[in-house]
This record gives C-alpha cells, structure tokens and sequence, in this order.
C-alpha cells in the first residue's frame, strides 16, 4: 500500500533549523524520507548530523534572513546540493517584548523584516521554482498571534496576522498550479522563543493552566502536522493555518 505520507526523494527547505521548531521539523521531515537544506544564521550542524544519521541527506544553506537579499540564492543552493526543491518551511522568526507604549520603530523593523518580509520574498523564490514544476508545498509557522492579539509584542502579532493572510493569499493565487500554501500555528512551545515567559514563574502558571493538554508544547510536537502538510495527504488543503497548540484556541 502506498503511504500517503511518504516524502521519500522530496527536497526540502527549514529556515531557522539549528533549534527549536524549526530543528524538530527537519528531523521529522527527514523520518518521513525528505532530504534537508538546513538554511538559517547559525550553521545547523547538529540538525544535518542528525538528518544524516536517518539516512537522508543534509546540506547547511548559510542565509541571514534579517534581509530579503539570500532568499534567491537559498533556492538556487539547495537546487545545486540537493538536486531539486519540493517543500518549503518558513520557521525562521524573532520576537520583540515590550510595552506598547514604549516601542521602538527598530523592534518593530526587525520583526517583520524577518517574520514577514523575508517568508514572503523566500516563498515568492520557492514558489516560482514549483509553479515551474507544477508542484510543491510552503508551510508558513504563524502562531496563535495570528488568531490573537497577544500583548507587549505588536511587531510580532502583525508579523503573524500578516502569515496567515499571505498564506491564504498565495494559496488562491498559486492552488490551481499545484503548490499547496497552508501554514501551522504552534500554541506555546518549549524553545528560545518563549525563553522569557517560562522563566517567568507567575505567567508560566497562567499559561499552563489555561491550555487543555495541561502542558507546554515541545518542538517535536509541530513535527507531525509539518509531515502531513508536506505530503501527498494534503493535496487538497490550501490556505488553511492549523493550529497545534494543546487545545488552547478552542477554550
Ligand atoms: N515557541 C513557540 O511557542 C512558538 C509559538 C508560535 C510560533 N512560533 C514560531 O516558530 C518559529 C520557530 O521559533 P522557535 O520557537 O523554534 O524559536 P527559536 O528557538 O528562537 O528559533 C528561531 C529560529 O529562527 C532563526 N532565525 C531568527 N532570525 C533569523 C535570521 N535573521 N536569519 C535566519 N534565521 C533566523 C533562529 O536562528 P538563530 O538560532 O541563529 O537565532 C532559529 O533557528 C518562529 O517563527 C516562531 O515565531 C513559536
């Protein structure tokens, strides 16, 4: 019988993949049977190891994604090492915390730049090469922000609101072609990211008690709904942001 989560022979792009999310992605797609351009700021040595210890084949993409200037050789490099290019994962992001009040144009600068400007312009790059082809799939991470309004972290929710409306967006314009845009929105996981609320004993308890499953998230849990949108499972799916967050958006 054929698994319709195969994603054996399939190439596939993690941005922000030495940690975190984008790390536990990499090893998942990888398990699945896709090769991995491991692409980000700090050389994700220990993810293409690891990659490589399944079998598949890995290849470090050195790109600071502060700035759209890398996206088009990101693309141009994992064809050259990786013989092609079929998924997209757009995980690399920052966050900025402070005061509505008091924030900077700079914090609000870097978020997007990174966050919205740099997924857009590398999916505009991917996505040109799989239209070409007739197929491929982007999966953007949003975030609860992109449902939500959060608070102390403006750049960030607009960054992510911002997602999920240019997920939908390629969607209309690229579903017909054969390229599926969907994005997942991870609840709170254990990573750098959310570094600051975990340390914060008082908002670590709120947050814990208000989310279903009754635990923080790990990286390894985005892994499975990262498989599925990537895979042949998901021909159908466009446009769609699917949360994974414990049950937290449905409380
Ligand atoms: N953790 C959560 O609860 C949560 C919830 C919702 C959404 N998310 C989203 O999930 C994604 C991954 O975050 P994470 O939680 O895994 O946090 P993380 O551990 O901080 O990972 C962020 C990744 O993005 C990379 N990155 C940041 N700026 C970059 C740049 N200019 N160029 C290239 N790479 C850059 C980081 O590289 P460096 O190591 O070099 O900084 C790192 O690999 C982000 O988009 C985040 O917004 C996280």
């Amino acid at each position: 019988m054929t698994n319709i989560f195969d994603l054996g022979g399939k190439v596939a792009i993690v941005t922000g993949a030495n940690t975190g999310i984008g790390q536990a992605i990499a090893l998942s797609l990888a398990q699945a049977g896709a090769d991995i351009a491991a692409v980000g700021r700090t050389p994700a040595q220990e993810t293409v190891e690891k990659v490589r210890a399944l079998g598949r084949k890995a290849e470090i993409v050195s790109a600071d994604l502060s700035s759209i200037e890398p996206v088009q050789r990101v693309v141009d490099e994992t064809i050259d090492k990786l013989g092609g290019l079929d998924i997209l994962i757009n995980n690399a992001g920052i966050i900025r915390r402070a005061d509505s009040v008091d924030f900077s144009e700079a914090d609000w600068d870097a978020v997007i730049d990174t966050n919205l400007k740099a997924t857009f312009f590398l999916a505009q790059a991917a996505g040109r090469h799989m239209l070409a082809q007739g197929s491929g799939k982007i999966v953007n991470i949003a975030s609860l922000l992109s449902f939500q309004g959060g608070i102390r972290v403006p750049s960030y929710t607009a960054s992510k609101s911002g997602v999920a409306g240019l997920t939908k967006l390629l969607a209309n314009e690229w579903a017909a072609k054969g390229v599926n845009v969907n994005a997942i929105a991870p609840g709170y996981i254990a990573t750098n990211n959310t570094a600051a609320l975990q340390a914060d004993e008082t908002r670590n308890r709120q947050i814990q008690e208000r989310i279903p499953a009754g635990r923080w998230g790990e990286a390894s849990d985005i892994g499975g709904a990262a498989v599925f949108l990537s895979s042949s499972a998901a021909n159908y799916i466009h446009g769609h942001v699917l949360a994974v967050d414990g049950g937290w958006l449905a409380r």
